[in-house]
């Protein structure tokens, strides 16, 4: 038997370019209904921001991506400690070379999300970190 479900009819403004941009990458993506594209959008912009949640118990899993300039000796001893810290949701880590200038260190986690959030603000709080990436899905 198929679920009924109810629906709200919401009109937006969109400027016409970015709709069109939209429309072609949802074609690519195989969607043919733009409302069922939209919901999509929607729900993954919700999974990406539900970190910024405050008292969010919602439990999540994801990786905090980290650019920083490996320069400075005390930038590595600082993420080192910080994920001790946080053994409870590291779950694992890789690091890449970059160049001289630059070092991408990837932190895999798995925990609450208000957790998660402490943690990624812990890490941007030091000197020398140039770009921190959240990425997450909720687990619920
Ligand atoms: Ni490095």
């Amino acid at each position: 038997m198929r679920k009924h479900e109810t629906v709200e009819r919401v009109s937006v403004s969109v400027p016409p370019e970015l709709l069109r941009s939209f429309d072609l990458i949802t074609k690519k993506r195989g969607f043919t209904d733009r409302s069922k594209a939209i919901q999509t959008a929607m729900r993954v912009f919700m999974s990406e921001n539900e970190w910024i949640e405050e008292n969010s118990s919602v439990m999540g899993a994801g990786s905090i991506g980290l650019l920083y300039n490996p320069k400075s000796k005390e930038i590595e001893n600082a993420l080192t400690n910080i994920q001790h810290h946080y053994e409870d949701i590291v779950t694992s880590s890789t690091h890449v070379h970059l160049n001289d200038k630059n070092c991408l260190e990837t932190i895999f986690v798995r925990g609450e999300t208000r957790r998660i959030k402490k943690l990624a603000k812990d890490l941007a709080n030091n000197k020398g970190i140039k770009q921190v990436k959240v990425n997450f899905v909720g687990v619920i």
